[in-house]
């Protein structure tokens, strides 16, 4: 039987070796909390990066982490300490997820880790070629693999081949400052089916395809020489069930099975009642917007300083790309932010942040998103930001409010939402304090009409919306139909 083969630089799950012991960990980052959930429901493998460097995977290990791996339905790429530091911290992580954020000044143009994108890719393009049946369907996934749905229709001209990027597509301006732009345009187009988040993203896609290679495009077609290729917007969803469950299982829990973080949680809701929690979770990354945040807040506390003792801040922020310069001193900016602004603000009752820097285990995830009054999102740049869609999932007796930035992509989906400028602070104390004030029969009302749209259209109908999307286009394709 046909199968799906999904192909991302991460796999649902990350090995670690611990003094011969082999472990995984559950990734995270949207791409592969979402694909899990379509991954598990039925016929695919995963292939992709453990995680761990060949330097790191002692040869006689090397069967066990295979069967590790296929445990998860997943295979691997090998990757040495070089590629990784050239394809992964280097051109996916300093040249273009800045770009595609728009942090231009940010992003790095160096030759030598082009090279080594490229021979990467074609590494994720052989790994392909081996495990594919003849009729499988090849789904690549993101800006790490920009390259691979050519270098596989070089070789196998009438596979369907579908490309999903789950950041923005920045407008033409900034596409082509990269050197390598049209490189990497070509790339894409060996795909017979791109998806985006947003219509905005698809659209500066085009706008970049027209002006740098100069191909006819009509509505969202563009034509090759012997090929179409279709671009569509796909919203990408969240497992709605398995949030709304999982919130629904953690409320009946009794009190002795609850977590210490829960425990805590209600202790401080107990001793001040009118207490509100503002939570926001990420990963450490300069897009999310995480200083700027927490600037706002002080200037919020400044603004309405009736909140202060009654307003707490969750800041989660899990550990990301730490070898690229630009998060360790993200990482520093924030400790300090953190700690002045507590050490400015605390009273012996009362710390304004509670800032965790870790991966937390799912249980805990619910934990905060059940308990906090107001889940508070500030990304500067963000393709989806699927952790707003998961707040408002989990919120079974739909009270909450969701203040969201504008430039998330999930914001185009989100309109009940309480959106926001990340740069206006003004706007930003203003929205915090309607958000405590909000009757609750308000945030009822708002959030009913969010959870029905996030449970219609969930991960699962993202995911068969693009196949169907990938076969159509497929059938259309003279080199498929006449094979
Ligand atoms: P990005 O993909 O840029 O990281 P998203 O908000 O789209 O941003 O996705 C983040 C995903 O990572 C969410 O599905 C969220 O549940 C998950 N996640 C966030 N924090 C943690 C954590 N501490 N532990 C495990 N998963 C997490
Ligand atoms: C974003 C990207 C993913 C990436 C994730 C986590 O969601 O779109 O491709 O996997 O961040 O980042 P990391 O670098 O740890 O894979």
């Amino acid at each position: 039987m046909a199968k799906t083969i999904i192909i991302s630089n991460r796999l649902p799950v990350q090995l670690q070796i611990d003094n011969g012991s082999i472990s995984a960990i559950p990734s995270v980052g949207g791409l592969a909390t979402g694909m899990k959930s379509v991954h598990s429901e039925g016929e695919s493998l995963w292939i992709g990066w453990s995680g761990l460097t060949e330097e790191e995977i002692p040869e006689d290990l090397e069967d066990d982490i295979d069967a590790a791996l296929a445990e998860h339905g997943s295979s691997k790429v090998k990757l040495t300490a070089e590629e990784v530091d050239g394809f992964y911290y280097g051109f996916s992580n300093r040249t273009i997820w800045p770009l595609f954020h728009y942090f231009l000044e940010y992003s790095e143009f160096e030759l030598a880790s082009w090279e080594t994108y490229k021979a990467v890719n074609q590494k994720f393009a052989d790994a392909i070629l081996e495990k594919a049946d003849k009729d499988d369907i090849i789904w690549v996934h993101d800006y790490q693999l920009m390259l691979v749905p050519r270098m596989v229709r070089e070789k196998r001209p009438e596979t369907s081949i579908g490309f999903f990027l789950h950041i923005p597509f920045p407008s033409f301006e900034i596409f082509r400052t990269l050197p390598w732009r049209a490189e990497v345009l070509s790339g894409l187009l060996g795909s017979d089916l791109i998806g985006f988040h947003t219509y905005d993203y698809e659209r500066h896609f085009l706008s970049s395809i027209r002006r740098i290679l100069g191909l006819e495009v009509s509505f969202n077609d563009i034509y090759l020489d012997d090929r179409i290729v279709k671009v569509d917007s796909f919203p990408m969803g969240i497992d709605y069930a398995k949030f709304s469950e999982a919130a629904k299982t953690h409320q009946s829990l009794p009190k002795k099975e609850q977590s210490e973080l829960q425990r805590r949680l209600n202790k401080h809701k107990e001793s001040t009642p009118d207490a509100k929690f503002l939570l926001s979770i990420d990963r450490l990354d300069y897009s999310k917007g995480i200083a700027k945040r927490l600037n706002a807040y002080e200037y919020f506390l400044n603004k309405y300083p009736q909140y202060k003792e009654k307003v707490r801040l969750i800041i989660l922020a899990v550990p990301s790309r730490s070898n690229v310069p630009q998060y360790q001193l993200l990482k520093k900016e924030i400790d300090e932010l953190v700690g002045r602004i507590n050490g400015e603000l605390a009273t012996v009752s009362w710390t304004p942040i509670w800032y965790f820097y870790r991966s937390m285990p799912f249980e805990n995830l619910i934990d905060l998103y059940t308990s906090c009054d107001i889940a508070w999102l500030t990304p500067i740049r963000d393709g989806m930001n699927l952790v707003a869609k998961e707040y408002i999932a989990t919120r079974t007796d739909k009270t909450g409010v969701l203040i969201l930035s504008e430039m998330a992509g999930s914001a185009n989906e989100m309109n009940e939402a309480l959106l926001i400028n990340p740069n206006n602070f003004e706007q930003i104390a203003d929205t915090i304090h309607r958000a405590i004030q909000m009757p609750p029969k308000e945030q009822k009302s708002r959030n009913d009409v969010l959870q029905k749209r996030l449970e219609r259209y969930n991960v699962e109908k993202w995911a068969n919306d693009f196949m169907r999307s990938l076969t159509d286009q497929r059938d259309k394709d003279p080199a498929y139909v006449t094979r």
